[in-house]
């Protein structure tokens, strides 16, 4: 088989940036549990006029995630919800939900957010949070999603980006792409082409997702 890591091998349609027409910038507020290389790729996207918006807060849930060191580098401000603080998800949620207004956040996305959610934070904002999954929705929800696609032995993988319904991985999906699995992929290999694809649709997503629902 050729292999061809760069080209986007996309299952919906790809929206082109050009016809979401966003008359103002969107407020927005992510959620990262680690690296933080979407939250980059939205910035990133903002900052090269392809997304009309603006990243208010990133609400952080672990000390030495490097999504907080990106923040501080995109002069995002950065808010730490330190999840071994609270009591209850709702209790985290509480917390979470007022940094989110406090900072003016209109859209959430959950980018890279490894904790379940509660109706507390999704009630809060109805209809607008995003999240994005390593895999083609609703195949692989919650943990490890790459690790069951290779358990699996599907042939083709991806990424789904969908709005958030209280049901884990669960809710309306805006943007999916798939990737091909190659036998000799490990979780790095599938996981890092799998990323490539999503730092692509996230963006449009968002844009999407604001189109739909302003
Ligand atoms: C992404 O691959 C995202 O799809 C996944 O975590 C990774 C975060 O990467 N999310 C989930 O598994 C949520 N269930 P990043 O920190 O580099 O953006």
């Amino acid at each position: 088989m050729v292999r061809d890591e760069t080209t986007p091998r996309l299952i919906s349609p790809r929206v082109p940036f050009g016809e979401l027409n966003l008359d103002k910038p969107l407020k927005l507020g992510i959620m990262a549990s680690g690296s933080g290389s979407n939250f980059e790729a939205v910035a990133q996207a903002i900052a090269d006029g392809q997304l009309n918006a603006q990243i208010q807060v990133l609400i952080y849930n672990n000390p030495d995630a490097k999504a907080a060191w990106r923040a501080q580098q995109w002069g995002v401000p950065a808010v730490l919800c330190n999840h071994r603080e609270y009591g209850s998800r709702e209790d985290l949620d509480r917390s979470i939900v007022e940094a989110l207004q406090r900072h003016q956040v209109e859209w959430v996305v959950m980018a890279g957010w490894m904790r379940v959610v509660t109706p507390t934070l999704i009630d809060a904002f109805p209809d607008k949070i995003i999240n994005i999954h390593p895999s083609l929705l609703p195949s692989f929800k919650g943990v490890r999603a790459v690790e069951q696609a290779l358990e699996a032995g599907v042939k083709i993988a991806g990424c789904t980006v969908h709005l958030v319904l209280p049901e884990v991985d669960t809710g309306p999906i805006l943007l999916q792409a798939a990737v091909p699995v190659f036998p000799d992929d490990t979780h790095q290999t599938l996981h890092s082409r799998i990323q490539t694809q999503e730092h692509l649709v996230l963006p449009q997503a968002i844009a999407l997702a604001a189109q739909v629902n302003s």
